[in-house]
């Protein structure tokens, strides 16, 4: 299996707006930042590699699957949007559990997901309160959990920092994307 995502000659238009600009970039395996100012095109990029927008041009694959193959890709990737909000009359672990039933992952296996993401991400002592209870960098750390649930191999966060205080929480959390066999 090939480990990095391939982008060729890739452009991007909302109506006449050009937002990316012949883009060639290889990412390999590890962790990469896309750094620029706002517009710059970084939402954009990421929304196309986690198949939400739909590529017009230009080629794309992810561990060597072309990105027309959504359904594969959705199942590869976990996505943090930078605006990131779910069922606040939820409580923090229902709403994780529930997310993990509609992407289908057996009942004992998605407690047990469950139960380890959400040490992982630092917030086993809040997983009773209700969604909108949680403080903007808890919110942050739920967001990192949920993209994680289907156990991706690439994990796609948009804003990483925005909102951690801690910041080893999310560190531990992309690290564990990137080889989720090694149980750590
Ligand atoms: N849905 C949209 N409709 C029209 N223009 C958009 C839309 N989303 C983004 N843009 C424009 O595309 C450019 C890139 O935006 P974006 O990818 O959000 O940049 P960044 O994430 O780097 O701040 C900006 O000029 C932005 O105004
Ligand atoms: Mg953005």
């Amino acid at each position: 299996m090939e480990h990095r995502i391939t982008i060729e000659h890739m452009n991007k238009f909302y109506g006449r707006k050009q937002a990316l600009f012949d883009i060639d970039l290889t990412i390999e395996q590890g962790m990469f930042g896309l750094l620029g100012r706002n517009g710059a095109g970084k939402t954009t990029l990421m929304k196309t590699l986690a198949a939400i927008h739909k590529k017009k041009n230009g080629s794309i694959t992810v561990c060597g699957v072309p990105i027309e193959r959504e359904r594969e890709i959705r199942a590869m990737t976990g996505y943090l949007p930078q605006e990131f909000s779910m069922y606040p009359n939820m409580r923090a672990d229902e709403a994780l559990d529930y997310l993990g039933a509609l992407s289908g992952i057996p009942g004992a296996e998605r407690r047990k997901r469950v139960d380890s993401l959400l040490r992982k991400v630092n917030l086993d002592a809040h997983r009773h309160k209700k969604v909108r209870q949680l403080s903007g960098g808890m919110m942050r750390r739920l967001g990192i959990a949920q993209a994680l649930l289907h156990d991706p191999k690439v994990l796609i966060v948009d804003e990483p920092t925005a909102g951690l205080i801690r910041r080893n929480a999310s560190g531990s959390a992309i690290c564990s994307a990137r080889s989720p066999k090694a149980g750590s």
